[in-house]
């Protein structure tokens, strides 16, 4: 099972794959935790030259092919190999990121990018995608704070505006995949409506029920 996060810059998604992923330990799944971008030794380097740097300018064309780089290390060498042992894999942005980044954020033929961004995965679809929806406004109250701000945090307003949209789209032409979560809402009641959404859908998650009745 393959559960993948998206949604704006601090939307909770990473916050929201740890609890998760704390729960799940706690009734004795086999589960592990990754992101994207910058998994492995490739995946950092790449990270470091999408992110790291303010005083570089990098073509949306050779960023899509840089974040599709580091989508087809990871998949390689940890998500397939995870997904084999018959372990959970819960990944904070995979695909559906570089659709709404490089796409819409950017200005790319979607369709190119899709092709590409898909191509990278290798074959690996998620199970199911968890889109955690914030309004622009709070996801740049919540990073203003952020220590470790990076290029693509410090777009405007407007692309931040572009990327929310598009993720959007993305949910009403899948939503068999994409489920809508309101990151507004606190942190445990996030987490309750992914759990909600789990238990619902997959009989294996029927042991999440107990945390409900805490
Ligand atoms: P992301 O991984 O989507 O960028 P994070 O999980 O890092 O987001 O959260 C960004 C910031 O917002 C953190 O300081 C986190 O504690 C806070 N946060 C996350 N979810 C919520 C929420 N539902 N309500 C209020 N603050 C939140
Ligand atoms: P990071 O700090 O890891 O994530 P977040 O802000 O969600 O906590 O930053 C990753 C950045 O990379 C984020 O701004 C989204 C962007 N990104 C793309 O533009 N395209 C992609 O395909 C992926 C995976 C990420």
């Amino acid at each position: 099972m393959f559960i993948t996060f998206e949604g704006i810059e601090g939307s909770g998604k990473s916050t929201q794959v740890d609890l998760l992923k704390n729960t799940l330990e706690k009734i004795h799944f086999d589960v592990v935790s990754t992101r994207e971008p910058g998994w492995g030794r490739v995946g950092s380097l790449i990270r470091k030259i999408i992110l790291d740097y303010d005083d570089i300018e990098i073509e949306p064309i050779a960023e899509l092919a840089l974040f599709c780089a580091d989508r087809a290390q990871h998949v390689q060498e940890f998500i397939r190999p995870k997904l084999s042992e018959g372990k959970i894999v819960l990944c904070d942005r995979f695909y559906d990121s570089t659709i709404a980044y490089q796409g819409y954020g950017r200005g790319l033929d979607p369709e190119m990018v899709k092709k590409l961004g898909f191509s990278a995965a290798l074959g690996v679809i998620p199970t199911i995608t968890f889109l955690i929806d914030i309004s622009v406004n709070t996801a740049l109250s919540r990073i203003i704070e952020r220590p470790g701000r990076n290029r693509i945090d410090d777009e405007s307003f407007e692309f931040h505006n572009r990327v929310r949209k598009s993720y959007l789209s993305l949910y009403k032409n899948q939503s068999n995949r994409i489920f809508l979560i309101d990151g507004e809402k606190s942190i445990n009641d996030v987490q309750s409506e992914i759990r909600k959404v789990l238990k619902n859908r997959f009989s294996i998650f029927k042991r999440l029920e107990k945390f409900d009745k805490l």
